[in-house]
């Protein structure tokens, strides 16, 4: 699944290379630079988790509708994990994604004031946090798919 492959490896480059450089670099002028690669990453999201999401579901329905095995248990336990973590992006981290983006390019325009600052500080605490969730979602989901044909061997 190249979609699924696609869709997790621009979370963990978010959750692992991203959000702990803004978190250290955000002030010092890196801000604007990781907000582009951050953007980016979020349309490749944007693009891959619904086409995974679609495949995982019709490969689901087609193969493993009634599969009671162990198996099936850890794959539908993998799909439940991405699911939330697509419902979490679009519910808190796209959301803050672009609330971030416009108060960014505000702040450039006028000095920021002390209530815009703590605004900018909660807010990417949301993203951040939204995005490492994602990426340990995401990570159950990837042992998930790549286990679930031997759970049945090994359990
Ligand atoms: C990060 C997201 C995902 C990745 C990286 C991923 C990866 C994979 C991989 C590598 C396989 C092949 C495993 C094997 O043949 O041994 C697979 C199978 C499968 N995936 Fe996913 N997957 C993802 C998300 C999903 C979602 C969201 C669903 C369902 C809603 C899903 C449903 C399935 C099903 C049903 C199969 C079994 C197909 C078969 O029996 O041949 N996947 N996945």
């Amino acid at each position: 699944m190249v979609s699924g492959v696609a869709w997790a490896g621009a979370a963990f480059v978010l959750a692992i290379v991203v959000v702990p450089l803004l978190a250290r670099h955000g002030g010092d002028g890196a801000g604007r630079w990781l907000g582009l690669v951050a953007r980016r990453a979020g349309v490749l999201v944007a693009v891959s988790a619904p086409l995974t999401i679609l495949s995982g579901i019709y490969l689901f329905s087609a193969l493993h509708a009634h599969d009671d095995s162990a198996g099936g248990s850890v794959l539908k336990a993998g799909a439940a994990a991405a699911l939330l973590a697509a419902a979490l992006g679009v519910l808190v981290s796209r959301p803050a994604g672009r609330k971030l983006q416009q108060l960014g390019q505000a702040a450039q325009a006028a000095a920021a004031t002390s209530d815009s600052a703590r605004q900018l500080a909660a807010l990417r605490m949301r993203a951040a946090v939204s995005a490492r969730v994602a990426a340990a979602l995401l990570g159950v989901t990837v042992l998930a798919m790549g286990t679930f044909r031997y759970a049945s061997a090994l359990i």
